[in-house]
Protein backbone atom coordinates (compact mmCIF):
# COMPACT_ATOMS: atom_id res chain seq x y z
CA UNK A 1 0.00 0.00 0.00
CA UNK A 2 1.25 3.50 -0.62
CA UNK A 3 1.59 5.21 2.87
CA UNK A 4 4.17 8.03 4.49
CA UNK A 5 7.80 7.86 3.29
CA UNK A 6 10.07 5.70 5.69
CA UNK A 7 12.31 8.56 5.47
CA UNK A 8 12.59 11.89 4.12
CA UNK A 9 13.47 12.24 0.02
CA UNK A 10 17.37 12.19 -0.58
CA UNK A 11 17.76 14.51 -3.24
CA UNK A 12 21.04 15.62 -5.25
CA UNK A 13 20.41 19.14 -7.39
CA UNK A 14 23.28 19.15 -11.07
CA UNK A 15 23.44 22.16 -12.70
CA UNK A 16 24.61 22.11 -16.42
CA UNK A 17 26.50 25.06 -17.74
CA UNK A 18 29.64 25.50 -19.05
CA UNK A 19 29.69 29.56 -17.93
CA UNK A 20 28.41 28.78 -14.15
CA UNK A 21 31.13 25.57 -14.48
CA UNK A 22 33.92 28.26 -14.43
CA UNK A 23 32.73 30.77 -13.05
CA UNK A 24 31.75 33.14 -16.09
CA UNK A 25 28.26 33.03 -14.59
CA UNK A 26 26.40 32.19 -11.09
CA UNK A 27 24.05 29.32 -11.35
CA UNK A 28 20.36 31.01 -9.54
CA UNK A 29 18.54 27.57 -10.36
CA UNK A 30 20.94 25.29 -8.58
CA UNK A 31 19.97 27.00 -5.47
CA UNK A 32 16.88 27.85 -5.73
CA UNK A 33 15.74 24.34 -6.76
CA UNK A 34 17.71 23.04 -3.71
CA UNK A 35 15.45 25.50 -1.76
CA UNK A 36 12.23 24.54 -3.12
CA UNK A 37 13.15 21.10 -1.97
CA UNK A 38 13.84 21.72 0.99
CA UNK A 39 10.98 23.51 1.21
CA UNK A 40 8.85 20.01 0.91
CA UNK A 41 11.19 18.29 3.03
CA UNK A 42 13.86 16.67 1.35
CA UNK A 43 17.26 16.48 2.35
CA UNK A 44 19.78 17.55 -0.22
CA UNK A 45 23.36 19.32 -0.62
CA UNK A 46 24.44 22.39 -2.64
CA UNK A 47 24.12 22.02 -6.55
CA UNK A 48 26.69 20.36 -8.36
CA UNK A 49 27.87 22.45 -10.89
CA UNK A 50 29.15 21.07 -14.39
CA UNK A 51 29.66 21.78 -17.87
CA UNK A 52 27.47 20.46 -20.87
CA UNK A 53 29.83 17.88 -21.92
CA UNK A 54 27.84 14.74 -21.97
CA UNK A 55 30.36 12.32 -21.21
CA UNK A 56 30.65 14.46 -17.56
CA UNK A 57 27.28 14.45 -17.56
CA UNK A 58 26.39 10.84 -17.84
CA UNK A 59 29.46 10.09 -15.22
CA UNK A 60 28.03 12.57 -12.60
CA UNK A 61 24.35 11.12 -13.01
CA UNK A 62 25.60 7.46 -12.88
CA UNK A 63 27.83 8.42 -9.88
CA UNK A 64 24.82 9.68 -8.14
CA UNK A 65 22.65 6.87 -8.62
CA UNK A 66 25.04 4.29 -8.38
CA UNK A 67 26.28 5.90 -4.72
CA UNK A 68 22.50 4.00 -3.40
CA UNK A 69 22.07 6.98 -1.23
CA UNK A 70 20.28 9.59 -3.71
CA UNK A 71 16.22 8.83 -4.67
CA UNK A 72 15.96 12.17 -6.78
CA UNK A 73 18.24 14.25 -9.01
CA UNK A 74 16.79 17.23 -10.45
CA UNK A 75 18.78 18.60 -13.16
CA UNK A 76 18.65 21.92 -14.41
CA UNK A 77 19.63 23.47 -17.82
CA UNK A 78 21.05 21.44 -21.26
CA UNK A 79 17.58 20.44 -22.25
CA UNK A 80 17.45 23.03 -25.28
CA UNK A 81 18.64 22.92 -28.91
CA UNK A 82 21.78 24.52 -28.87
CA UNK A 83 24.40 22.60 -29.92
CA UNK A 84 26.01 22.53 -26.77
CA UNK A 85 22.47 20.78 -24.88
CA UNK A 86 23.32 17.18 -24.21
CA UNK A 87 21.55 17.04 -20.94
CA UNK A 88 18.46 14.95 -21.81
CA UNK A 89 20.57 12.26 -24.23
CA UNK A 90 23.37 11.99 -21.20
CA UNK A 91 20.23 11.31 -19.21
CA UNK A 92 18.95 8.30 -21.40
CA UNK A 93 22.55 7.29 -21.90
CA UNK A 94 22.77 5.86 -17.87
CA UNK A 95 18.78 5.16 -17.68
CA UNK A 96 17.91 1.54 -16.78
CA UNK A 97 14.16 2.59 -17.38
CA UNK A 98 12.20 5.33 -19.05
CA UNK A 99 9.97 7.87 -16.54
CA UNK A 100 8.47 9.44 -19.26
CA UNK A 101 5.66 11.11 -17.16
CA UNK A 102 7.06 13.59 -15.69
CA UNK A 103 8.50 15.93 -18.78
CA UNK A 104 5.32 14.69 -19.99
CA UNK A 105 3.35 16.69 -17.49
CA UNK A 106 5.92 19.60 -17.14
CA UNK A 107 5.75 20.29 -20.82
CA UNK A 108 2.12 20.53 -21.07
CA UNK A 109 1.91 23.00 -17.61
CA UNK A 110 4.38 24.73 -19.65
CA UNK A 111 2.62 25.12 -22.69
CA UNK A 112 -0.10 26.59 -20.67
CA UNK A 113 2.85 29.25 -19.92
CA UNK A 114 5.12 29.92 -23.06
CA UNK A 115 5.01 28.34 -26.22
CA UNK A 116 8.72 28.43 -26.42
CA UNK A 117 8.33 25.27 -23.84
CA UNK A 118 8.25 23.21 -26.67
CA UNK A 119 11.79 24.30 -27.03
CA UNK A 120 12.58 22.05 -23.83
CA UNK A 121 13.45 18.37 -24.87
CA UNK A 122 13.59 17.50 -21.12
CA UNK A 123 13.40 14.14 -20.03
CA UNK A 124 12.86 11.52 -16.99
CA UNK A 125 14.10 8.47 -16.22
CA UNK A 126 14.85 5.86 -13.46
CA UNK A 127 18.70 4.76 -12.76
CA UNK A 128 18.73 1.70 -10.64
CA UNK A 129 16.69 3.39 -7.10
CA UNK A 130 16.80 6.70 -8.50
CA UNK A 131 14.58 9.03 -10.52
CA UNK A 132 16.51 11.67 -12.48
CA UNK A 133 14.74 14.62 -13.89
CA UNK A 134 15.46 17.14 -16.56
CA UNK A 135 14.37 20.57 -15.92
CA UNK A 136 15.71 23.70 -18.10
CA UNK A 137 18.20 26.34 -17.35
CA UNK A 138 16.39 29.07 -15.76
CA UNK A 139 14.97 30.09 -12.23
CA UNK A 140 11.50 30.84 -13.86
CA UNK A 141 11.36 27.45 -16.11
CA UNK A 142 12.38 25.57 -12.41
CA UNK A 143 9.98 27.27 -10.53
CA UNK A 144 7.38 26.18 -13.08
CA UNK A 145 8.74 22.76 -13.61
CA UNK A 146 8.90 22.04 -9.97
CA UNK A 147 5.62 23.07 -8.90
CA UNK A 148 4.08 20.69 -11.28
CA UNK A 149 6.09 17.28 -10.23
CA UNK A 150 6.21 18.43 -6.42
CA UNK A 151 2.48 16.91 -5.55
CA UNK A 152 4.02 13.18 -6.61
CA UNK A 153 7.34 13.48 -5.52
CA UNK A 154 6.59 11.37 -2.26
CA UNK A 155 4.47 8.70 -3.53
CA UNK A 156 6.93 8.28 -6.99
CA UNK A 157 10.23 7.81 -5.02
CA UNK A 158 8.09 5.54 -2.31
CA UNK A 159 7.61 3.49 -5.52
CA UNK A 160 11.17 3.82 -6.87
CA UNK A 161 12.58 2.66 -3.58
CA UNK A 162 10.31 -0.27 -3.42
CA UNK A 163 8.39 1.08 -0.41
CA UNK A 164 4.57 1.10 -2.40
CA UNK A 165 2.94 -1.48 -3.30
CA UNK A 166 -0.14 -2.17 -5.17
CA UNK A 167 -1.37 1.16 -5.72
CA UNK A 168 -4.26 -0.53 -8.03
CA UNK A 169 -6.15 -1.54 -5.14
CA UNK A 170 -9.75 -0.02 -4.26
CA UNK A 171 -9.02 1.89 -1.90
CA UNK A 172 -5.99 4.11 -3.15
CA UNK A 173 -8.22 4.72 -6.37
CA UNK A 174 -11.08 5.74 -4.26
CA UNK A 175 -12.03 9.53 -4.09
CA UNK A 176 -12.01 10.99 -0.57
CA UNK A 177 -14.35 9.72 2.17
CA UNK A 178 -15.82 13.62 2.18
CA UNK A 179 -16.46 13.63 -1.53
CA UNK A 180 -18.47 10.31 -1.39
N1 LIG B 1 9.30 26.07 -19.51
C1 LIG B 1 8.75 26.88 -18.61
N2 LIG B 1 7.83 26.41 -17.78
N3 LIG B 1 9.11 28.18 -18.51
C2 LIG B 1 10.06 28.72 -19.33
O1 LIG B 1 10.36 29.91 -19.15
N4 LIG B 1 11.65 28.30 -21.16
C3 LIG B 1 11.81 27.57 -22.41
C4 LIG B 1 11.75 26.06 -22.26
N5 LIG B 1 10.84 25.67 -21.23
C5 LIG B 1 10.68 27.87 -20.30
C6 LIG B 1 10.26 26.52 -20.35
C7 LIG B 1 13.01 27.94 -23.18
S1 LIG B 1 13.08 29.58 -23.64
C8 LIG B 1 13.97 27.05 -23.58
S2 LIG B 1 15.20 27.49 -24.67
C9 LIG B 1 13.90 25.63 -23.16
O2 LIG B 1 13.03 25.50 -22.03
C10 LIG B 1 15.21 24.94 -22.90
O3 LIG B 1 15.93 25.56 -21.86
P1 LIG B 1 17.43 25.10 -21.49
O4 LIG B 1 18.19 25.02 -22.77
O5 LIG B 1 17.93 26.16 -20.56
O6 LIG B 1 17.37 23.77 -20.82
Amino acid sequence: MSGKLSSPIRAAVVTLSDKASVGLREDASGPQLVELLQGIGAVTRDAIVIPDDQPTIERTLAELADAGDVDLVLTTGGTGLAPRDHTPEATLAVADRLAPGFAEAMRAASLAITPKAMLSRATSAVRKKTLIINMPGSPKACREHFAVIAPVLDHAVETVRGEAFECATPEASAPPAESV
